[in-house]
């Protein structure tokens, strides 16, 4: 008889594919991916309908990612793809098909510039020996900037292109596509100066010399996040911007499917683009300080900030939910009604183009400005159109639950801690961005402010001083000192088996709680820790003990795809970056990329993928943007939700992270983010609660950061409070990888495993001096053990 748990213990070879041929990597994975990728890249400028590209059109290709086309982001967010196909590879394929013609000289230019310039790109060694300085070096100032130098030195700089051969290239092609490429990792935030956030003067002086001498300039933006977009926006010189994202290893395919159109681009913006850095709310309190992050500007973040606060409309380039197509659709007349608890939006959407595309249709509310304040427009629902031919009409049907347009009271302002729909009128809003809307002939009116839930008071902030309202001015808030709130679990009263039962048993022969009881305390300290890797596993494992056959279940990192190491010999596929993915607005496509990582998983012997991420885009500069998805909760939890469905069809436990609020990379293990309840319900955390809601995530992953004073490792309020008792989490929580927090305090806040290794003697020493219970350990074991019985 087969061992239940054999893929782990034994790691057998068995290919998953068709015809047992492999999935990693798979020409299906890969096209998928590379489909993904073209429906994430956002169309933002085309006068005179500059693209697509003409047929014959020549072309010359610009910029360093012609040759070394940027995948994705760093860190444990980076995959080892068989390959990464770049700009000028996509195109070459487009020119076997007489589609284009490429300016061969330019694109020998950037072969042999990255060629000689690689070797000054940091080796796989140098950037170990630099790692180990800096995680040596005490939290300051200087081991940022020297992680920063150190990503800057993980790629070649941006080429310098002599005037003749610029000024050849225009004798000889029609077109200049001109990339400007960004890359960002984990562990460092991206700084508002010029070749990171801003042009360099490189790069402008490209841009303005292409524009002198070609008939038509294409901007392609090859990064993970935003960058800042007014050197070419609003230049009639510029005809036409896209924004290209990560797009993984069919990155260059997917540039060239959009641009040449074979495919329509149907991406739109999952954040808002301002005009500079500076118009962001966030742009003082995310580097004032080191060691806290002040989210004064509370719920209006993104598009909540510039369509409410007064005059902030006018710094929008691109607003969210933005981005243009090939062809024009026709968005007809809504009908929007309310009916059992739930908003109804029927709604017709015609293509009256000549080429076949799809549009997202976005319905937002506005709600009563009453004692709380809100936001002008919030988004409640979305959806996508099949691809429609021209002439088509799709009838799309919305809905949302009149609830969730609700406003949380901490401040008791109506009734503490609840959520609450204030009386007066609710107004709908139809469209294709947040600006570009019909207001919808049906308003629903609350004649008396209604409680639709009540919370319990967790999780205030004690250092926070203030916080914007919906005028633009602040209220103070209630400072103090910290008390946290912590109730212990009662004790397992089920009596031990009279013969020891292995782990298989669980459910058949012997039920979860009589396992446990079977395990000594030092087994139940050891198991909350992390155990050496396995397999092609390079991030640990979970569980593990021989006694009573508990296997080893193996981890790894994504999410942009399952991360091996390249000495393992096994290539997997990187699929576009998180940011690309939601600005596909694509649920369904999004469970079908998390199907493919999650069967290529499988296929690994790999339990658990540290993956999704979905921390909130609070400032455009957060180094780890790239691996989230937006700064609307409502889209980030909707796409977590898919991507989790995905990965979870196959067995495969995700771990969602980072719970919650690390929205800042330097000093990330000791930042402290002080926010108000209000902001951490309506924003930080409700994509979380979509997620858990929705999809039960089988493990979540804690956050380095602490939030208001704590670290939620440590956060009996968040864990247990409001994830457990208030969401019904019934999965497990492990740490973020080498937090050095207390364990003691993990286990009882109800974090469950601590990762890369435990710290077993500390649990002991704790029980024995009656710090720590039997019963509150138990209740962490219990909790990983059950998710390991959902991966058989
Ligand atoms: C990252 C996590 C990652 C983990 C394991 C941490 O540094 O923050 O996102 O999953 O390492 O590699």
């Amino acid at each position: 008889m087969i061992d239940k748990y054999a893929r782990f213990r034994y790691q057998p070879c068995l290919p998953l594919g068709k015809d047992s041929r492999r999935v990693t990597a798979s020409s299906e994975h890969i096209n998928l991916s590379r489909e993904a990728a073209c429906e994430g890249i956002v169309l933002l400028k085309n006068n005179n309908s500059a693209l697509p590209l003409k047929s014959g059109e020549t072309i010359a290709l610009f910029g360093k990612a012609t040759i070394e086309y940027i995948k994705g982001g760093g860190g444990s967010g980076d995959v080892h793809c068989p390959y990464i196909r770049n700009i000028y590879e996509g195109f070459y394929k487009k020119e076997e098909a007489e589609k284009v013609y490429i300016y061969k000289p330019l694109v020998e230019f950037y072969r042999d510039y990255v060629r000689k310039e690689s070797v000054n790109v940091l080796t796989q060694e140098q950037i170990d020996a630099r790692w180990d300085i800096v995680n040596n070096m005490e939290f300051c100032q200087k081991r940022d900037d020297m992680t920063y130098d150190t990503f800057a030195a993980m790629h070649v700089k941006e080429a310098e292109v002599p005037d003749s051969l610029i000024v050849n290239a225009s004798q000889n092609a029609d077109t200049a596509i001109i990339t400007l490429s960004r890359f960002s990792a984990e562990g460092v935030d991206r700084r508002p100066i010029p070749g990171d956030y801003y042009l360099s003067d490189l790069e402008m002086k490209l841009i303005d010399r292409c524009c002198d001498l070609f008939s038509k300039v294409i901007i392609v933006i090859n990064s993970g996040a935003i960058i800042d977009c007014e050197y070419f926006a609003d230049n009639d010189r510029i005809d036409a911007v896209i924004m290209a994202w990560q797009g993984g290893i069919e990155g260059g395919s997917s540039i060239a499917d959009i641009m040449c159109g074979d495919k329509n681009p149907s991406g739109k913006l999952s954040d808002t683009i301002a005009k500079s850095y500076d118009a962001y709310p966030t742009k003082n309190d995310f580097w004032e300080c080191f060691d806290h992050l002040d989210y004064s500007d509370d719920i209006y973040v993104g598009y909540r900030y510039f369509e409410t606060i007064p005059t902030a409309s006018e710094k929008v380039r691109y607003p969210f939910g933005f981005g243009l197509s090939y062809t024009d659709f026709k968005i007809g007349t809504p009908l929007v009604f309310e009916h059992s608890g739930n908003i109804n939006i029927v709604v017709d959407v015609t293509n009256i183009g000549k080429v076949s595309g799809k549009e997202v249709i976005q319905v937002y509310h506005s709600a009563p400005q009453g004692l709380l304040g809100k936001p002008a427009r919030v988004l409640s629902a979305f959806s996508k159109t099949r691809s429609l031919s021209p002439g088509e009409t799709q009838t799309l049907y919305l809905s949302f639950t009149i609830n969730s347009m609700s406003s949380f009271d901490d401040l008791g302002k109506i009734a503490e801690s609840c959520y609450i729909l204030e009386k007066g009128e609710y107004e709908f809003y139809i469209g294709t961005s947040v600006r570009d809307t019909i207001k919808a002939d049906f308003t629903y009116r609350i004649d008396d402010n209604l409680v639709t839930e009540k919370c319990t008071k967790l999780m205030r902030p004690f250092k926070l001083s203030k916080r914007m309202l919906s005028d633009g001015s602040y209220e103070a808030l209630p400072m103090g000192e910290p008390e946290y709130f912590y109730k212990s679990p009662e004790s397992n009263t089920t009596k031990k088996p009279e013969q020891e039962i292995p782990f298989d048993k669980v459910d058949e022969e012997i039920t979860m709680n009589e396992f446990i009881s079977q395990l000594t305390i030092d087994e139940l300290a050891y198991l909350v820790g992390g155990q050496a890797p396995t397999g092609v596993a390079n991030t640990g494992c979970f569980g593990g003990l021989e006694r009573l056959n508990i296997p080893a279940v193996p981890t790894a990192d994504g999410p942009a795809g399952l991360r091996l190491e390249p000495k393992t010999g096994i290539p997997t596929t990187a699929w576009p970056c998180a940011t690309a993915l939601a600005c596909t607005w694509n649920t369904e496509l999004i469970e079908a990329v998390g199907a493919g990582g999650g069967a290529e998983l499988r296929e690994n012997n790999i339990g658990v993928w540290l993956a999704p991420a979905m921390n909130i885009h609070r400032d455009p500069l957060c180094g780890r943007n790239f691996e989230y998805y937006s700064e609307d909760p409502l889209l980030a939890g909707k796409c977590a939700a898919a991507s989790i469905k995905g990965i979870q069809s196959q067995k495969a436990a995700v771990s969602l992270k980072h719970f919650a609020c690390n929205n800042k990379e330097a000093n990330r293990f000791a930042c402290d983010s002080r926010i108000s309840e209000r902001a951490l319900r309506e924003i930080y955390l409700k994509g979380f609660e979509i997620a858990v809601k929705e999809a039960d995530p089988w493990t979540i992953m804690s956050s380095y950061n602490l939030i208001n004073g704590l670290h939620t490792s440590e956060s009996y309020e968040l864990l247990t409070g409001i994830l457990r008792n208030e969401w019904g989490f019934n999965g497990m929580v492990v740490t973020d990888w080498g937090v050095k927090n207390r364990p003691v305090i993990e286990v009882k806040a109800g974090n469950d495993m601590k990762m890369h290794c435990g710290y077993p003697d500390e649990l002991i020493e704790a029980i024995n001096n009656g710090q720590l219970t039997r019963a509150e350990l138990e209740l962490c074991v219990g909790r990983i053990l059950r998710m390991f019985t959902k991966l058989i």
